[in-house]
């Protein structure tokens, strides 16, 4: 990466909040925005799509090392689909915790990650932004937020998006993925140890934001 890039990581569990502050941080500082849950996603979307058995790690990283994603005006196209809004779905989410356990996905979307850092400056969301991807970082946040408040927040996601939502089955699905980011032995979920945390599990979007540009201001 050039010396002059500037590195913001966002990372946390499941419905956090970091993609819309992540993407939100990018905008106002006119920096690249790298979701990085959505290239995990994408991998675990093309294993079903192919019927990759998610027990087979080899045959998972020949996925993943072989995808070639587009992503467009907000749009992501896979082996010529639009599949923004598939790789969204909570049966993806639950797959793609257990795919993103395979060390060999995870070295296999490494570059690609890596590769996302260009001047001015990027902010990247996910689980090891901070510890692992980008550890060069010049500012790293973790962010949290109670379960319940979670399940609320991807409920009403999926509600703008038309679909039903089950809070109780949306809890358990979170802290079932959370469990298994935290405790798998390659990249887990915690935060980097110069990262700084905040709770936001009664702080709206804007007051989070606000938050992470003054953080940004003292940092620089
Ligand atoms: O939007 P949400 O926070 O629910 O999920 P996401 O950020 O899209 O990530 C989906 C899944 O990808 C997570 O549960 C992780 O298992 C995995 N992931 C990861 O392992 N490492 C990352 N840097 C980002 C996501």
């Amino acid at each position: 990466m050039e010396q002059s890039v500037r590195v913001i990581t966002i990372d946390g569990p499941a419905a956090s909040g970091k993609g819309t502050v992540a993407e939100r941080i990018a905008h106002e500082l006119g920096f690249h925005y790298l979701d990085s849950g959505a290239l995990y996603r994408l991998a675990t979307y093309r294993a079903l799509k192919l019927g990759t058995p998610l027990d087979d790690a080899e045959a998972l990283e020949r996925v993943a090392s072989s995808m070639a994603p587009v992503f467009e005006q907000g749009r992501i196209l896979l082996d010529g689909e639009d599949v923004t809004l598939r790789i969204r779905t909570e049966e993806v989410s639950r797959a793609t915790s257990r795919v993103a356990a395979v060390p060999g996905v995870r070295k296999a979307l490494f570059d690609l990650q890596r590769r996302a850092a260009k001047a001015p400056g990027l902010v990247a969301d996910g689980r090891d932004m901070g510890t692992v991807v980008f550890p060069e970082a010049d500012l790293k946040i973790f962010l949290t937020a109670s379960a319940r408040v979670r399940a609320e927040r991807r409920a009403l996601q999926l509600e703008a998006r038309g679909e039903t939502a089950d809070r109780e089955a949306l809890t358990r699905d979170l802290e079932e993925r959370d469990r298994r980011d935290r405790e798998r032995a390659e990249a887990p979920l915690k935060p980097a140890p110069d990262a700084k945390l905040l709770d936001t599990s009664s702080l709206g979007i804007e007051e989070v934001v606000k938050k992470l540009l003054d953080w940004w201001d003292e940092a620089r």
